[in-house]
């Protein structure tokens, strides 16, 4: 039996967590700072580093005493290390790091975006390699050719915004708050996708995903053309003026297109390569439209899909504990002058 602490600080999200085994979860403490980042319909990387600060210990202490364990009873510390922000990660290394010394216990480093794909393993999903995985967060929008858990290669990404950043962006041009994500996905659920905004289809790799046109096609449509006035931008209309029933079927209108796009995608890579199963997570896994169409993917192509259960689609350092497991396991051990880095395997 292994036990291994996760520590996870790549963005907004404070998060410890306590697993045997890289699969049972005994304890899972996530601090969000939502409402710190709120007002500024966005994170911001300094007010981040420094709520890490404040939360880190409390929140390992918290995920040890939830799992029934002692400090001494854990045997290896995992920290996500890379990608996010460099501010962010720094804190949960440190800590990491501080621990491993002082506990005497082996450390291992772990890639976020890879973190996300064992997601569906804490659930009892065993999957086979290689495997497609999909990674659509708000910081990525990723397809990689897994060889292990550990062991990837990209082969498709997005030139420009990720998928959940541009829920985000699209809930704010529709003045429905902050993340968006979900409230694009539950407004998205009582409209009809009555508008036609476009798919953006990249020439050099098929793969590859850009939705920052999308965005602006939204904002087009929500506000008008805009005009240059004395050297502003005008909109001849503002979102605040738009019925529920209109914000709803804008919602739905602009999740079809993220997901057509997505899923176009993730064809592209199942024609191309030869998988045994297709592996996803990452916050907007969430997202009730992208699974049922990842679903049927999946049975077109006749591979199996494992995707994470809500809980686990969004950061959380259960993910990061479970990969560690497999480094652990694999004795890829870091040492003490671990960094943090902001790119990782698939930025
Ligand atoms: O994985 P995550 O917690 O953070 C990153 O690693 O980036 O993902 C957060 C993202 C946010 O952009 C949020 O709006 C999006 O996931 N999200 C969703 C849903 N729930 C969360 N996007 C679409 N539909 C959802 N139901
Ligand atoms: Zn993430």
């Amino acid at each position: 039996m292994t036990l291994i602490l996760g520590i996870e600080s790549s963005c907004d999200e404070t998060a410890a967590a306590v697993v045997r085994d890289g699969t049972n979860v005994l304890s899972n403490i996530v601090a969000s700072q939502d409402e710190l980042h709120q007002e500024y319909g966005g994170v911001v990387p300094e007010i981040a580093s420094r709520a890490h600060l404040e939360r880190i210990l409390p929140v390992i202490q918290k995920a040890v005493a939830q799992a029934g364990v002692n400090m001494q009873d854990i045997d290896c510390i995992a920290v996500g290390n890379r990608p996010g922000l460099i501010g962010s990660l720094l804190v949960g290394v440190a800590a990491a790091k501080a621990l491993a010394w002082s506990l005497d216990k082996p450390l291992v480093a772990v890639d976020h975006v890879l973190a996300h794909l064992w997601a569906p393993m804490l659930s009892g999903a065993k999957a086979q390699f290689p495997a497609l995985g999909i990674v659509v967060s708000g910081g990525h929008t990723s397809l990689l050719l897994l060889e292990d858990p550990s062991t990837a290669r990209c082969i498709g990404k997005t030139i420009d915004d990720a998928a959940g950043e541009a829920f985000d962006k699209a809930a704010s041009i529709l003045e429905m708050g902050w993340p968006g994500g979900r409230l694009i996905d539950k407004a998205a659920q009582k409209g009809t996708a009555t508008h036609r905004l476009p798919r953006p289809r990249l020439k050099n790799n098929a793969a590859d995903f850009s939705f920052s046109g999308l965005k602006t096609a939204l904002l087009y449509g929500v506000r008008g053309n805009p005009k240059r006035i004395d050297g502003e931008t005008v909109f001849p209309r503002i979102a605040s003026s738009l019925s529920t029933e209109e914000k709803n079927d804008w919602s739905a209108s602009f999740q079809e297109a993220v997901v057509d796009t997505i899923i176009r995608g993730v064809k592209e890579a199942l024609k191309n390569h030869s998988v045994k199963c297709i592996v996803a997570g990452g916050g907007v896994l969430a997202n009730s439209r992208l699974r049922e169409h990842l679903l049927s993917v999946a049975e077109e192509f006749h591979v199996q899909l494992h995707v994470p259960e809500l809980s686990y689609c969004v950061d959380n350092a259960a993910m990061i504990a479970g990969l560690g497991w497999h480094l652990f396991s694999n004795t890829q051990f870091a040492n003490l002058e671990l960094t943090a880095s902001p790119r990782g395997i698939a930025s």
